[in-house]
């Protein structure tokens, strides 16, 4: 059962090195969320440098996600987090009225403040996040019970999950100090929050997956799941190996390099099962990509956790 703890978090941050396929497993582990009837939010962070088309819309079929929360596929609704929707979120929040809000704007120190460095854009996607964890149903509930967050690059997920406390230090009262204490509430706890990293079972990405696994803890975040994602089939057992080892002859052979990916995979997963970080969930490589692939892995993670609405639940 390495799915459920994922799935009773209120806030997951999917992150991991590029192209391990953190995107799909945001995608699957939406709709294996809404599956399990949860109401779901997957949501992106805007890459302002980039502009880049939206990967996680197109595993819905879309080209891009809106700010504001759209059902993209049955029990899911998608968003794009961005910095300005977030800013103007939080001075509205604050100041209540627009115009005092831009007024707001115009006075330097907080100016300054919101400028400083990078830290402007993740402060805006960080109330977003935060406003969207806060907004609840006419009977109370939370709006959203499983908001899962596709993140960019391993860098920005640091400069996520650490900003609150960067910025505590720089302000301790005041409604900024508020959201901060607020947001790290709901993602530092264990109960609530949750970071999960992807990775392939290839040396340099493991390496790098155990690095950010130690940078997320840093920070405080509860690393639920290590999930390697890609893993080859093998057909082999351990005898069939040494026998097939002995009768292959030296040098280059077609279809050696497939035995060799084998072996780097469990030298892999041996090695990310030793450093025991955080139970690991080693997922198949499937023959689909895009959005095959996102189908693919919502029926494993749900036969695996006998979640399935249909079929699943045999184990
Ligand atoms: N388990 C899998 N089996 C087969 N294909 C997969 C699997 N996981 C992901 N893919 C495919 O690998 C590619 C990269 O996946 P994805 O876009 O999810 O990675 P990413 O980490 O989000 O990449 P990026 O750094 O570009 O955001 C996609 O074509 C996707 O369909
Ligand atoms: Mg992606």
């Amino acid at each position: 059962m390495k799915l459920q703890p994922i799935l009773d978090r209120r806030v997951v941050l999917v992150s991991g090195k590029g192209g391990v396929g953190r995107t799909t497993v945001t995608a699957a582990l939406a709709r294996a969320a809404a599956a399990a009837g949860k109401r779901v939010l997957v949501a992106e962070i805007e890459e302002p440098a980039t502009q880049a088309q939206s990967t996680l819309a197109r595993m819905f079929g879309r080209e891009v996600l809106p700010v504001r929360p759209t059902l993209v596929a049955p029990g899911v609704h998608g968003c794009m987090l961005a910095t300005e929707e977030g800013t103007e979120q939080f001075l509205g929040d604050v100041f209540r009225v627009q115009t005092l809000a831009r007024l707001a704007l115009r006075n330097a120190a907080l100016r300054r403040l919101l400028h400083a460095g990078p830290s402007f854009h993740e402060m805006g996607i960080f109330y977003q996040l935060l406003h969207l964890v806060r907004q609840e149903l006419p009977d109370g509930r939370p709006r959203w019970d499983f908001l899962v967050l596709d993140m960019p690059a391993t860098g920005h997920t640091l400069a996520l999950t650490a900003l609150p406390d960067i910025l505590l230090r720089l302000v301790r009262r005041g409604p900024i100090a508020a959201a901060l204490r607020e947001g790290q509430g709901w993602l530092n706890d264990a109960r609530t929050g949750c970071a999960v990293v992807v990775t392939i079972p290839e040396p340099l990405p493991v390496t790098e997956s155990l690095e950010l696994v130690e940078g997320l803890q840093a920070t405080r975040m509860h690393v639920a799941a290590m999930v390697v994602n890609k893993v080859p089939e093998d057909p082999f057992s351990a005898e069939e190996r040494a026998a097939l080892d002995e009768l292959l002859p030296p040098g280059p052979l077609y279809g050696k390099e497939e035995l060799a990916r084998l072996e780097r995979t469990r030298v892999s997963l041996e090695r990310l099962r030793g450093a025991a970080r955080a139970p690991v969930l080693a997922v198949p490589q499937f023959l689909a990509d895009g959005q095959g692939a996102v189908e693919a892995m919502t029926a494993w993670f749900q036969a695996e956790e006998g979640l399935g609405l249909s079929g699943g639940g045999a184990r």
